[in-house]
């Protein structure tokens, strides 16, 4: 499949348009952004990481029954992914207390949420991504009802996957958060699966080894998700 001109280039990724109208192909950068958009730095290696670490967590999820974007690896840092119609909506699972949650509500990091907890985001760095609920994801035709219990169905599905996986790996997933588009008719997850969008705390010493440690300017953020990678076996050579 040929490449074609830069379609979109977002804060972490640059998309690029194919030959073919139904696929893209996206480009791992180095750029590591938080408190959307305002701090950025380049970390060596992590376009290359993440490229590898989304590829594995997705075919991962395809053989769990979600149905995903990914097509497969170019290169070190580039994956060829169907072209989805994407929902403006961030969903989010937490497993345990950390973050904005924490925030907003008073509650002490580190806790057990049981049953877990769903939120949806509206994707828009310029609104600094406010939470939204159900009502205003109808009222402004962001997504429909049966979009909404799809991507609430898969975003719980992963969860069931992923946490077993971590746990095998000796890491807790305590939050994460999934972007879903449509593809004929379908509606698929899309974007990554990586430490830059989820939290994972290793199980015995609850060690951060997620974009938390760039967050929060612990330093060894790099080498932190390649210690996950290593755990979970993501080919990373
Ligand atoms: P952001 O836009 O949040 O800065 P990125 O730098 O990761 O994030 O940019 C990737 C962009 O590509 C995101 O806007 C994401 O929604 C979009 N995207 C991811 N996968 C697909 C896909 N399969 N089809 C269309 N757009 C996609
Ligand atoms: P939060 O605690 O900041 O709301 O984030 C919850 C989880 O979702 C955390 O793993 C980070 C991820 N996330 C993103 O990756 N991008 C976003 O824009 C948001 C809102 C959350
Ligand atoms: N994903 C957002 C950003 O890159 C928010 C964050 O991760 O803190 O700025």
């Amino acid at each position: 499949m040929q490449k074609r001109e830069q379609l979109y280039a977002g804060k972490a990724k640059s998309v690029y348009l194919t030959d073919d109208p139904d696929h893209l192909i996206l480009h791992y950068r180095n750029d590591t952004s938080a408190f959307d958009g305002e701090k950025i730095e380049q970390l060596a290696r992590k376009g290359e990481v993440n490229n590898r670490f989304s590829a594995f967590i997705m075919q991962k999820l395809e053989q769990a029954g979600v149905p995903t974007h990914h097509e497969g690896l170019l290169s070190a840092q580039e994956s060829l992914v169907k072209k989805l119609d994407m929902f403006p909506v961030e969903c989010v699972v937490r497993n345990i207390a950390a973050g904005s949650l924490c925030k907003r509500l008073g509650v002490e990091e580190g806790i057990d949420l049981e049953p877990p907890v769903f939120e949806f985001f509206l994707k828009n760095d310029a609104l600094h991504d406010p939470m939204i609920n159900e009502y205003h994801i109808r009222t402004f035709g962001w997504a429909d009802d049966e979009a909404v219990a799809k991507m609430k169905e898969l975003t719980f599905k992963v969860n069931d996957t992923l946490t077993r996986l971590f746990a095998d790996a000796g890491l807790l997933l305590v939050d994460y958060k999934l972007e879903f588009g449509r593809f004929r008719g379908e509606i698929l997850l899309g974007d990554e699966f990586t430490p830059d969008g989820c939290r994972l705390w290793d199980a015995e010493t609850r060690e951060k080894l997620d974009k938390d440690r760039f967050r929060q300017g612990l330093g060894g953020v790099v080498e932190a998700y390649e210690e996950v990678a290593r755990r979970l076996g993501v080919d990373l050579s």
